[in-house]
């Protein structure tokens, strides 16, 4: 078991949790869920991983994942899974609006395209989620992203591909 390393999740429908166990069991590392992982489990990891949402805009949890990096003293290494496609630009936005510049440069972060899951969402996120399709549905001069937006987020679906971790699990090899 590689004790150096441990991965953290906040996973609401599973795709997070998915991606954790992956990697998990491609590093021979632990993976916990987030209610079970304090300050004391974390003693002896050199690394924490947490893995999260992205939520609105926002990386669900940040502060969770900062606080239990400074009570660990590990290193912070941070992956977002989402329903965007993750094309460059976006990306960029979104991490910029989520860390500081300080933080882009201390903390690796990965994006990892998941899906959509009605299924397994609680009701404020529905209703989160309609109003954002309604929104959408009632935006004049819509651009081709917005349409394919609209479309997309009109079901569930599952875009979540093994590879996409590929990057993330060289850093954690190379710097364990
Ligand atoms: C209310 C709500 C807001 C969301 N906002 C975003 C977003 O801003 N960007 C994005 O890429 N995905 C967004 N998503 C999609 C989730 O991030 C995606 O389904 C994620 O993979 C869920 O992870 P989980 O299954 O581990 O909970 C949102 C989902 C919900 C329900």
């Amino acid at each position: 078991m590689n004790e150096s390393i441990v991965i953290v999740y906040r996973s609401k429908t599973g795709f997070t949790q998915r991606y954790a166990e992956q990697l998990a069991g491609e590093l021979g590392c632990a993976a916990w869920a987030e209610r079970d992982a304090g300050p004391e489990r974390l003693r002896g990891c050199r690394t924490l991983v947490f893995g999260t949402r992205a939520h609105a805009g926002r990386v669900d949890g940040l502060k969770r994942a900062l606080r239990l990096q400074r009570q660990s003293s590990a290193r912070l290494v941070l992956f977002v899974t989402g329903a965007m496609p993750g094309d460059a630009a976006a990306l960029n936005a979104f991490w910029r609006q989520n860390l500081t510049e300080e933080q882009l440069r201390e903390i690796p972060h990965f994006y990892l395209q998941g899906g959509l899951c009605y299924e397994r969402m609680g009701p404020v996120d529905r209703f989160l989620m309609r109003g954002f399709a309604a929104m959408l549905r009632g935006k004049k001069d819509k651009t081709p992203e917005d349409e394919a937006t609209e479309r997309a987020i009109a079901h569930s679906f599952d875009c979540s591909d093994p590879a996409f971790l590929r990057p993330l699990a060289e850093l954690l090899r190379e710097a364990p």
